[in-house]
């Protein structure tokens, strides 16, 4: 794929706005944190002025303390770099105002005088599903160029639709109820998609249905929830744990419960411990996922760590996505 290269764009000098996925905890070690590391280096490196653009959470527009992006700001000091507020206090992001956009660079420009012109970056592969303006907007108003991690995070992912080894299993958890459509698009290429996590709960009389009643040939298997709903059952584990072992090829994505509350990590950790111990060539990927992957020292057991989960799912199934269409243009 032909994406713009950072060491393509002149960056010394200028004012570059970077933006990060900050949809994470202010934690140096945080692997969404750490992956953008090696594009601030450069940043720096090259005397740009290093201006982070991000989003937290889903504030629908108005400002909300508890988002706030400010814990984050000594985590970057040692790159010389300032972040910005969250952009999704204000509505114009989500709604991919283009006016809006413009106001960003305007007001930026009077926040960080001195001339230099402005530069983008986009190092948010995980948001880059989202048709939001830092996303789509800013990258039609300046010169522009993918993160170094955002081109790794093609270049790997892409090897799951090119021509994978199969049977090709999709394990699926978490929350997000945008999930579901990703499931959808994914059936053409999966041979097995297994869901857990809260979205059992979108669907309905399917989630009744026992999971042992499967027949061999069903490509979805939804797992069944506990009574609290907070976990998938023992033999949803099992049967889960059947299909990793059958797999050539695996993505994971989400926990399989609310693993950050004791006594309902059972599922998550049975599954993350599975995958990363099949011999398939394995990705896992996600907010939540990479939570999960330091608690069980999991973190090298994978053949490619997303930073992506909705982002990573709508790649697989689309092999592109709006902030990737944005760059190329
Ligand atoms: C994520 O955490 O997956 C991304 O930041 C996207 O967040 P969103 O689902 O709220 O758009």
């Amino acid at each position: 794929m032909n994406l713009p290269k950072l060491t393509d764009l002149n960056v010394a000098g200028k004012r570059v706005l970077l933006r990060l996925d900050l949809d994470t905890n202010p934690d140096p070690n945080d692997l969404r944190i750490k992956a953008s590391e090696e594009t601030l280096n450069y940043l720096k490196e090259k005397g740009a002025q290093i201006i982070i653009i991000a989003h937290k959470g889903r504030p629908g527009g108005k400002v909300d303390e508890s988002l706030s992006l400010k814990p984050f700001q000594t985590i970057f000091d040692k790159w010389g770099a300032k972040v910005e507020e969250n952009l999704r206090f204000d509505s114009g992001e989500e709604n991919n105002d283009p006016e809006y956009a413009k106001n960003l660079i305007k007001r930026l420009g009077d926040v960080y005088p001195g001339g230099a012109s402005f530069a983008y970056i986009n190092e948010a592969f995980a948001s880059s599903h989202r048709e939001s303006a830092s996303i789509v907007a800013l990258p039609k108003l300046l010169s522009h160029a993918a993160g170094f991690r955002f081109a790794k995070e093609v270049e790997n992912l892409s090897k799951v639709f090119e021509n994978p080894q199969r049977p090709l299993l999709f394990i699926i958890g978490g929350a997000k109820k945008d999930k579901q459509d990703y499931i959808k698009s994914l059936e053409s290429l999966s041979d097995k998609i297994l869901v857990g996590g809260r979205l059992p709960e979108y669907y309905g009389d399917m989630a009744l249905e026992s999971v042992r009643n499967k027949n061999e040939q069903d490509k979805l298997v939804i797992a069944n929830l506990v009574q609290d709903k907070e976990d998938i059952t023992l033999n949803s584990i099992e049967v889960f744990e059947k299909e990793i072992a059958k797999a050539k090829t695996i993505v994971l994505a989400g926990p399989m419960g609310k693993y950050e509350e004791k006594g309902h990590g059972q599922g998550t950790e049975r599954i993350f411990k599975a995958v990363s111990s099949s011999n398939a060539f394995k990705i896992v990927g996600g907010g939540d996922s990479l939570l999960i992957l330091p608690i069980y020292n999991l973190e090298d057991k994978f053949d490619w760590v997303s930073v992506g989960g909705g982002a990573m799912l709508e790649f697989l199934a689309k092999r592109t996505l709006p902030g990737i269409e944005a760059l190329k243009q």
